[in-house]
C-alpha cells in the first residue's frame, strides 16, 4: 500500500494516512502531528554528525571497520546508485525484464489490454492494478518452471481512467466513478495465478495454461474456521455465513510448505462506507478497525459496502485466505482461525515437531504482531492431509519485555480476559475482534507492523516496521525506541531453543532505519553502508536459500529520503551484520514489493506497486502523477519501462545466482 498521496487522498488508501485506532496505546490520538524530515532538515543533521564523527570516531578505525564488514558480507554485487527518476535500475551485470503488467492476459480467454476501452469483463481476466506479494510455487521442482502468485492489492482510479481527471481552477480533480469504473475496480483486485517458463533465458507466461486463474472481488469463496458459520457473518445475500464475494486489499502473503497460496486482507476497511449507530453491536469493533474507511466509491452501487445496509458484511473481510493454486476450479477459503485484522501478511514455516507456524502484522500505528500455530502437523508425504490444517490452531499476539525477553500470549476463549464479561461469547468472537482481544491481553504496541519472515537457517525471525511518526516521547519503549519515528526499524525474533513453536523468546533490534550520517535520525546501519546502501520505511521481505536477508521498502521518495524505494541486501551475521547495499530501485512513485527469489537463486521476481503515483513526486521528471489521456500518453513511454504495475524478473546475465560470485 502506498504512502500518501498528496493530489488524490482518497485513492492513497494507506493505513499511514488513517489515524491511529488502538485506544489503550494512544492517549493523545490527534494531537501529535506529525513531522517529515526534510532535505533541508537532513543536511543540517549531517553537518552536526560529521562535527561529532570526527571527534568519537579516528578516520582510520572507521576504514578498517568498513573493509572488515565489507570482508564478512554474504553479498556480492555492484551497488546500484540511490537516486530518483522515471526509470528503474537494477545492478551491473544483471537483466531486470518485464514479466506481466496491469492489463496483461492472465486467464487464457482474456482479451488484449485496451487502457482507453476497459470493461469489468476484460479486467477479470487481466493481470490486476498494483501487485503486492509474489510466490513462486516450483512445478516438478524447477526453478525455471512454475506457478507465479501475485497479490493485487488496490486500485488507483486517476491512474487507471483516461479523462477521469480534470484540471479546474489549475489544480487537478478527480471523479466520481461511473458505475462501469467501480467494477473495474473490483476486478482488478484479488489475485493472478499465471503458469510461467524460462526459455532461452526469459520468463514468460504459458499460454493456454490450465492454471491460469484471477481471483477478483468477486470470486466465490468460503469461509472456514472457528468463526464459519457465525451469526456476525451472516449478511442477507448469505444466511449461511459462509460465502463470501471476494477477497480485498490482499497486501503482502504467503506460500505454504504444501504449496498453496495465502492472500492477506489488509486495509479492507477502506471499501466501505455508510454509517452505524452507536449502540449498534458492530459498533466497538468498527471503531477499533478504524472503519468504515469512505476510501472507495463502491458504495454507490453496491448495499453490501454500505455499512448502515449491511453491517456484517465488513466481518467477512479482514482474514487470510488460501488458494489452492494446482486447481483452477477450486474455491479460495478464508481461514478464520487466523484471526481477523489488517493483515500484512502470513508467511509461515515447519516448527521441529511438525506443527506449522504464520506470522502477521497488523499494519497500523501501534498495533501488533501475531503469530499462529496449527495443532496438527505437516505432512511432507501426502499434500492432500495438509489442506485443512489452517482451521485448527492457536493465536498469539506478541509482548516485547524491555530486557529484551519476549512471550507469545494465547487469543484463546475463556482464557484470561476472553470471556463474556469483556464481550467475548466464543471463540468466534476472539477471532472477529482479534484486536480488541489482544489489547486486553497486553500486546505491545508496534510501529505499523508489516511484512514478517522466518528464517530457517538461524531459528531467527525479522519483523519488519515500517514507521510511526505518531509515537511521542512518553510512548517509546524498548522494542519502538523512537518518538516520531519516520524511517522504521527491523526487530530480530530469537524463538527459545530455535523453535519457532515456541512460545518466549528473545529479541533484538537489528536495524534502525533512515541516514545514518544524520545523528538525529538515529539510524544504526554498520559503518560498512554507503551512501546507496541505507534506507528509510522497510514494509516487504525475503530470506533466500542461503538464509540472507532482502528487505524492499515502502515510502522512500525525494522528499523523504532522496530515493526511491528498491530492494536492498542486509546482513545479518558476523561483522558484517547491520551492513547493507542497494540491488535494484522502482521508478519516482512507485513501491518496491514482491521480493521473491527461486529456490536455485538464479531468479528474484520483483512487484513494482503504483509507478508514477505520488504528485509531488513527479516534477522535473517529464511524466504526470496521473493520466489524462491513455492513448496519447503510454506511446512516449519504453515498453522496457515499468510504468504500470509490473512484475519484474531479475536475472543474472551469466545465469549464476543473484548476489553471489
Ligand atoms: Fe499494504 Fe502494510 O502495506
Ligand atoms: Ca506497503
Ligand atoms: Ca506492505
Amino acid at each position: 500500500m502506498n504512502e500518501h498521496n498528496p493530489t488524490f487522498p482518497t485513492q492513497g488508501l494507506e493505513n499511514a494516512e488513517f489515524d491511529p485506532v488502538n485506544p489503550t496505546s494512544n492517549p493523545t490520538m490527534g494531537e501529535l502531528i506529525s513531522r517529515r524530515f526534510s532535505r533541508r532538515g537532513f543536511l543540517k543533521g549531517s553537518l552536526a554528525t560529521t562535527a561529532i564523527a570526527a571527534t568519537v570516531s579516528p578516520l582510520a578505525l572507521l576504514t578498517a571497520e568498513k573493509a572488515r564488514a565489507q570482508e564478512g558480507s554474504v553479498f556480492s554485487f555492484a551497488e546500484v546508485e540511490a537516486g530518483v527518476d522515471a526509470d528503474h535500475h537494477v545492478a551491473e551485470g544483471y537483466n531486470a525484464d518485464i514479466l506481466m503488467r496491469w492489463g496483461d492476459p492472465v486467464t487464457n480467454d482474456a482479451p488484449e489490454f485496451d487502457p482507453t476501452n476497459q470493461t469489468p469483463e476484460a479486467q477479470a481476466g487481466q493481470f490486476g492494478y498494483n501487485n503486492d506479494y509474489v510466490g513462486y510455487v516450483p512445478l516438478e521442482g524447477s526453478s525455471e518452471h512454475g506457478l507465479l502468485l501475485v497479490n493485487h492489492e488496490y486500485t488507483n482510479a486517476h491512474l487507471m481512467f483516461p479523462g477521469l481527471v480534470t484540471i479546474v481552477d489549475g489544480a487537478p480533480q478527480q471523479g466520481p466513478l461511473s458505475a462501469e469504473q467501480v467494477d473495474i475496480e473490483i476486478m482488478a483486485h484479488g489475485g493472478s495465478v499465471i503458469e510461467i517458463e524460462k526459455v532461452d533465458g526469459k520468463w514468460q507466461r504459458v499460454a493456454g495454461s490450465p492454471y491460469n486463474r484471477r481471483i477478483t472481488g468477486e470470486t466465490e469463496m468460503e469461509i472456514t474456521g472457528p468463526a464459519a458459520g457465525h451469526d456476525r457473518l451472516k449478511t442477507s445475500a448469505d444466511a449461511t455465513g459462509t460465502k463470501v464475494r471476494g477477497t480485498l486489499n490482499n497486501c503482502a502473503g504467503g506460500t505454504t510448505p504444501w504449496g498453496t497460496y495465502l492472500m492477506a486482507e489488509e486495509n479492507f476497511h477502506g471499501y466501505f462506507s455508510g454509517e452505524l449507530a452507536a449502540d449498534h453491536r458492530e459498533a466497538a469493533n468498527y471503531e477499533r478497525l478504524g472503519a468504515p474507511g469512505n476510501s472507495y466509491e463502491w458504495a454507490n452501487f453496491h448495499d453490501r459496502f454500505d455499512v448502515s445496509k449491511e453491517p456484517n458484511e465488513m466481518n467477512r473481510f479482514g482474514w487470510v485466505v488460501e488458494v489452492d493454486p494446482m486447481d483452477a476450479s477450486s474455491t479460495p477459503k478464508k481461514r478464520t482461525a487466523l484471526g481477523r485484522f489488517k493483515h500484512e501478511g502470513a508467511e509461515s514455516i515447519v516448527a521441529p515437531d511438525g506443527r506449522v507456524v504464520f506470522y502477521s502484522g497488523d499494519d497500523e500505528r501501534f498495533d501488533y504482531v501475531y503469530k499462529f500455530i496449527t495443532n496438527g502437523r505437516f505432512n511432507a508425504e501426502e499434500r492432500t492431509a495438509n489442506m485443512d490444517l489452517l482451521d485448527d490452531g492457536t493465536l498469539y499476539v506478541a509482548r516485547f519485555e524491555e530486557d529484551g525477553s519476549m512471550e507469545w500470549l494465547p487469543l484463546t476463549f475463556g482464557e484470561g480476559p476472553l470471556t463474556g464479561e469483556n464481550g467475548f461469547e466464543s471463540q468466534a468472537d476472539v477471532l472477529i475482534e482479534t484486536r480488541r482481544a489482544a489489547d486486553l491481553v497486553g500486546a505491545t504496541p508496534m510501529d505499523r507492523p508489516e511484512d514478517i519472515e522466518p528464517n530457517a537457517s538461524n531459528g531467527r525471525v525479522y519483523v519488519m516496521l515500517t514507521n510511526n511518526t505518531r509515537r511521542s516521547e512518553e510512548q517509546v519503549d524498548a522494542a519502538n525506541p523512537r518518538a516520531e519515528n519516520a524511517f522504521g526499524h527491523i526487530i530480530e525474533i530469537h524463538e527459545e531453543g530455535g523453535d519457532f513453536a515456541a512460545t518466549t523468546g528473545r529479541w533484538e533490534i537489528l536495524l534502525q532505519c533512515g541516514d545514518p550520517s544524520i545523528a538525529e535520525v538515529g539510524a544504526t546501519f554498520s559503518t560498512a553502508t554507503t551512501e546507496n546502501g541505507w534506507f528509510g520505511m522497510p514494509d516487504n521481505a525475503a530470506v533466500d536459500s542461503e538464509g540472507r536477508l532482502w528487505v524492499s521498502t515502502d515510502g522512500n521518495s525525494p522528499s523523504a529520503t532522496g530515493r526511491t524505494d528498491g530492494l536492498w541486501a542486509v546482513d545479518i551475521e558476523g561483522d558484517a551484520r547491520g551492513t547493507s547495499k542497494l540491488f535494484y530501485r522502482v521508478p519516482v512513485g512507485g513501491e518496491m514489493c514482491g521480493p521473491l527469489p527461486t529456490p536455485d537463486l538464479t531468479t528474484f521476481f520483483v512487484a513494482v506497486q503504483h509507478p508514477a503515483d505520488g504528485g509531488e513526486d513527479w516534477e522535473g521528471h517529464g511524466r504526470p502523477s496521473y493520466y489524462e489521456d491513455l492513448s496519447t500518453r503510454w506511446p512516449d513511454f519504453r515498453d522496457d519501462m515499468p510504468v504500470r504495475p509490473s512484475v519484474v524478473a531479475i536475472t543474472k546475465a551469466d545465469g549464476g545466482k543473484i548476489g553471489m560470485d
